[in-house]
């Protein structure tokens, strides 16, 4: 949700800012906005939309100078407009900063400081306080201004009067340093410079930076500090082939289920980690939530209570945590805040599962499993679920003493994958007015998570039930304008789920089969109960793509959502 990235070098800054800002668009793409110094001089370029508007208009009137900071933004405060864009700099131009995350006080702040601003956005509250709040410098005034903030930053802040350097301010929300030879790089997210730079620094909480093309400095509330560099993990060279990163990452799936099988060998000591529970909960959000309610089903045999808890609303529930509790936080991102905000209210033993290696949900929780899934882009989450079940199937295995089936699955799913052509389905699902995705038992989970994929990129009216709950209710729904996916991967279901068909059938409603039967609708590869979920969600993934493009929407960059969801 938002992203920061700020360039100080020896060549012009705006190329560098815009390409940091393509990488980042995932993170939000309403509107964007640079600020870089020319001659002492901090010109800004804002504009509504995506990144390529902000582009387009900086190839017509360049902007000069080495040293930048930009934003692309996620609307939380007020209208995507070009006066909400970042950044935001007080009235009389003394300070202009970016800012990732949501100021919870910003109204009371305005008020109580007399703050004079000209837009919605919590932001420019800062840029305000800041220019009017006194201190014997730049460095102190932003440890004060920060004091006084309540809830979540990452700000890259540049001053008028010391426009040579950039300054940090980091709480909540994720804020990296990387350095190269000719040049220093500010990032939300290492990945967006990893190209330029082999190390890089992580801020932590109330940590500040102060950053000239000579030297980084860091400090905490107190004093200067000395920080570690961090080094970026090998990853395998995920190809990107399509017009969409959707399609390619669903393609990379094999790749990722490889990559994430084989890194597993390293976090095999985790079984200590789980002698003597009393119970587990699963916590988590949106897909990464599904992946727990599998986690639920994998570990079911450890003979303890299993919780899949939402985040949102494991938040507000009195869980029954005791030292022997374990935690679980699943997250791809490692950013999303509800999820890392349940974290501290576990006192117990906890361990994450994240796609992200330093990411914020890592240095929340006392244990991690990093998956190798690669960098996912789009907003909706593919490869990275897949391999979130494949982890949770590797624990079993783990803490079972079983040694995992997986020999072929990497060359299965590629297989299934190259065969899979969705088109038809789309085009079909197309010319329905609703559509349910149904199942029993795992193939319930599916289903919820296929209904969450065609929901987001399509915005097409579609729900999840359970087969056997359908007659309760929901089949009132049904008409000859209803589309139902019935996916039936159990041979022990088969007669109940043909039950469900004719049902379905009986009330004029179109229900097409998915199984790994002969003649099914949409056929599955033959898999093990325990694989089959991280394989038969493929095709409902690609479904929501082909049905999204068809309807010419961008399937990477839904409206109204973003990829990381760093507000609560
Ligand atoms: O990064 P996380 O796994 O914590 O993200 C959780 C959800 O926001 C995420 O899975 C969301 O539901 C996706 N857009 C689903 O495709």
């Amino acid at each position: 949700m938002c992203g920061i990235f700020g360039y100080i070098g020896k060549l012009d800054a705006d190329s560098f800012l815009i390409e940091g800002l393509k990488n980042l668009e995932y993170r939000g793409y309403d509107s964007a906005g640079v600020a870089i110094v020319d001659n002492g001089k901090i010109n800004v370029v804002k504009r509504a939309g995506k990144v390529s508007e902000l582009k387009s208009e900086l190839l017509k009137n360049k902007l000069a100078g080495t040293l930048g900071i930009a934003h692309t933004r996620w609307a939380t405060h007020g209208l995507p407009t070009e006066l909400n864009a970042h950044p935001h700099t007080d009235i009389d131009k003394k300070v202009t900063l970016v800012h990732n995350g949501i100021i919870e006080n910003y109204l009371e702040l305005k008020k109580e400081y007399n703050l004079k601003v000209i837009s919605e956005a919590d932001t420019e509250v800062i840029a305000a306080l800041l220019a009017k709040i006194n201190g014997k410098d730049n460095l102190e005034k932003l440890k004060k201004t920060c004091e006084l903030l309540k809830g979540s930053y990452a700000l890259a802040v540049i001053f008028s009067n010391e426009p040579n350097i950039i300054y940090l301010a980091k709480k909540e929300s994720p804020l990296m340093v990387g350095e190269s030879q000719d040049k220093i790089l500010i990032s939300s997210d290492a990945n967006a410079f990893r190209k330029y730079c082999k190390n890089f620094y992580i801020l932590k909480n109330n940590e500040f930076a102060k950053i000239s093309d000579k030297k980084i400095e860091f400090f905490n509330k107190n004093k200067k500090i000395n920080k570690q560099t961090n080094k970026f993990l090998n990853t395998f060279n995920f190809q990107n082939k399509n017009k969409y990163l959707m399609q390619d990452e669903i393609l990379q799936t094999p790749d990722a289920i490889r990559e994430t099988a084989q890194f597993f060998e390293n976090f095999k000591d985790i079984k200590n980690y789980f002698k003597n529970i009393d119970k587990i909960y699963l916590v988590a959000c949106g897909t990464a939530y599904h992946s727990c309610l599998f986690g639920k089903k994998y570990l079911d045999f450890l003979n303890v209570p299993i919780f899949a808890e939402i985040a949102s609303e494991f938040k507000y529930s009195k869980p029954l945590i005791t030292k022997n509790t374990l935690c679980i936080f699943v997250s791809q991102s490692g950013e999303t805040a509800d999820t890392i905000s349940c974290v501290k209210k576990c006192k117990c033993k906890t361990l994450a599962i994240t796609n992200v290696p330093n990411s914020s949900i890592t240095f929340a929780c006392k244990k991690t499993i990093l998956m190798k899934a690669g960098w996912e882009r789009a907003v909706a989450s593919t490869k990275a679920y897949s391999c979130q079940l494949l982890i949770f199937y590797l624990l079993k295995c783990l803490l079972k003493e079983e040694k995992p089936k997986t020999k072929t699955l990497v060359s299965d799913a590629k297989k299934y994958l190259k065969t899979l052509n969705i088109k038809a389905l789309a085009l079909k699902a197309l010319s329905y007015e609703k559509i349910m995705f149904i199942g029993r038992q795992g193939d319930y989970i599916t289903a919820k998570e296929s209904a969450l994929k065609l929901k987001e990129i399509s915005y097409i009216n579609c729900i999840a039930c359970p087969s056997g709950e359908l007659k309760h209710g929901t089949l009132a729904l049904v008409d000859e304008k209803t589309l139902v996916i019935l996916i039936s991967t159990q041979k022990s279901l088969k007669v109940k789920n043909d039950l469900t068909k004719k049902e379905i059938e009986a009330r004029g409603g179109t229900c097409l089969i998915a199984s790994p039967e002969e003649g099914a609708d949409i056929k599955f590869p033959s898999l093990s109960r325990d694989l089959m979920p991280i394989i038969s969600i493929l095709p409902f993934q690609a479904l929501a793509c082909e049905v999204s493009i068809l309807k010419g929407y961008n399937p990477d960059k839904p409206r109204n959502l973003s990829k990381s969801v760093t507000v609560e």
